[in-house]
């Protein structure tokens, strides 16, 4: 039965439902796919078209390098209904539709957190926190192309088509991403917001002159262990950013990081499951060849295959250069942006408490005298602590499916996640060195030491030799173990990519 023809339901009622169907759907009769009306918002929609070629050039010329004329098997949003959203084909990438996706607004909806709380969520710039608003987004913004140029030069050494295909939807995705950033800036921030539009196409990964504003983001990604490791760690990251930005008052951001977050979840799938056949090869490579003990890493690495104590460091690296997402334990900017209804908390709006937080203590991890130590803080200037807090939660679920393939396979090891003292270039432990363990040491220790911790140069040649390309169908490099489903259910001698050069 058609909703309308129910008894006893109001013409509004059926008029908003037709509505919300409406903005399920995505418009690809313009050139930038939208599901916000783009054709009759004829400014926006100019401005748009005005930065796209300008976009175009820069994925010309910084994203994947090569197969750009290849014909990738992607999926593109034609819906934003989380039950159904997403339809596969093959697609050049240059020609993928990189669209303006919201999910639908929620009706009544109220700011959840801060000073605001229970106000009406705001549908225009509140004209106070316009530049708190608009740094916010053009962070979050720079995240997103910064990735794609990290990764760039991955394609040529990918362990198989299946592996290959993955990458290019994170990398199209995180395009996508960039365009819902520029959206806001260019809809709701007029003149400054499409200069900062066009700054974002400007800066660069790892550039002296013009970085991209966080540090992780101008590291380099030399190899795909590093690829899953920072999908893994960095795009959990973007996660928790976007969570809290989801919750926002600014309507049009929250329903922007809110369909963001569904594409986000395929990307952390691609860095779980990626470290979880990593290390699943090794433990079936060193049971094979009799191997008992994991920490003889010259005979893992003879095998062709990551060794584990080589994994756990590359993981070190990963999870401490995400912390310093985060920013400092004790922010004002984060009580600042709390208060003003801007950015709120991992599922503010699940959590029972006031959500103002003017009286309310968060326990931080502080250097006091020389020793790592719990100090209540204001929670309000602890939201930084709070979410990072959130985050290492998150990250554990993925050691824990890691360490069951290595306890299963009968090896006595266990991949862990470094103290937060560990290998910080942002906030209390910038200025001191400490173990994975936690233990506070001096610089000539650390300097002699750090080798075992994080990757060295060795390392890196070693896991650099293991990147040769495979791209036969259905075939997989030495170091790293099929998956146990296809994308989108296709068998393993699916032909993701049909490169073609
Ligand atoms: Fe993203
Ligand atoms: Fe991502």
């Amino acid at each position: 039965m058609d909703a309308r023809d129910k008894p006893g339901m109001t013409e509004n009622v059926s008029k908003e439902r037709a509505m919300n169907v409406d903005i399920m759907k995505v418009d690809y009769s313009t050139k930038i796919p939208n599901n916000v009306n783009l054709s009759e918002d004829r400014q926006v929609l100019k401005a748009l078209e005005g930065w796209h070629p300008g976009y175009i050039d820069w994925w010309n010329d910084m994203g994947p390098d090569g197969f750009q004329q290849s014909l990738v098997y992607l999926r593109t949003a034609y819906s934003v209904d989380p039950r159904g959203w997403a339809k596969f084909d093959y697609v050049k990438m240059p020609d993928y539709r990189w669209g303006i996706l919201l999910a639908p607004q929620e009706e009544n909806r109220v700011i959840p957190f801060g000073q605001h709380y229970g106000e009406p969520a705001w549908q225009e710039v509140p004209g106070e926190h316009r530049a708190m608003l608009r740094r916010l987004i053009v962070i979050q913004g720079d995240t997103e192309p910064a990735s794609v140029e990290q990764q760039r030069h991955l394609g040529k050494t990918a362990p198989s088509l299946y592996d290959l295909r993955n990458l290019f939807q994170v990398n199209v995705e995180e395009g996508r991403h960039l365009w819902a950033m520029v959206y806001l800036l260019q809809k709701y921030f007029g003149r400054d917001g499409r200069e900062e539009a066009d700054d974002l196409l400007r800066r660069r990964s790892g550039d002296a002159d013009s970085p991209r504003m966080l540090g992780a983001f101008n590291e380099a990604t030399p190899d795909w262990l590093s690829f899953f490791m920072f999908t893994y760690f960095t795009d959990r990251d973007g996660k928790m950013q976007l969570h809290s930005l989801a919750q926002s008052g600014f309507d049009p951001l929250s329903r922007t990081c809110r369909f963001m977050l569904t594409e986000e979840a395929h990307h952390m799938f691609v860095g779980e499951t990626g470290i979880s056949r990593v290390v699943q090869r090794t433990c079936e490579a060193m049971k094979a060849a009799g191997i008992s003990d994991p920490f003889d890493v010259a005979k893992v690495r003879a095998l062709g295959v990551v060794d584990l104590p080589t994994i756990q460091k590359k993981l070190n690296l990963h999870y401490t250069l995400s912390l310093d997402l985060f920013g400092s334990e004790v922010s004002t900017n984060a009580a600042n942006a709390f208060n003003a209804g801007i950015k709120g908390r991992y599922h503010e709006t699940q959590i029972k408490d006031d959500h103002r937080l003017q009286n309310s203590t968060y326990p931080v991890l502080k250097l006091v005298n020389g020793e790592i130590k719990r100090v209540d803080e204001p929670a309000l200037t602890a939201l930084n602590m709070r979410l990072r807090d959130d985050y290492t939660q998150d990250c554990i679920k993925g050691l824990l499916r890691w360490n069951k393939i290595i306890s299963l396979a009968g090896y006595d090891f266990k991949l862990t996640l470094p103290n937060v003292a560990f290998h910080r270039q942002i906030g209390e432990f910038k200025d001191i060195h400490a173990t994975p363990d936690g233990v506070l040491i001096d610089e000539a220790t650390w300097n002699k030491r750090k080798s075992e911790w994080l990757p060295s140069s060795d390392d890196g040649d070693f896991i650099a030799s293991l990147m040769t390309p495979v791209t036969e169908i259905g075939e997989f490099a030495s170091w790293i173990s099929p998956p146990k489903v296809g994308i989108d259910n296709k068998p393993g001698d699916f032909e993701y990519v049909k490169i073609e050069t």
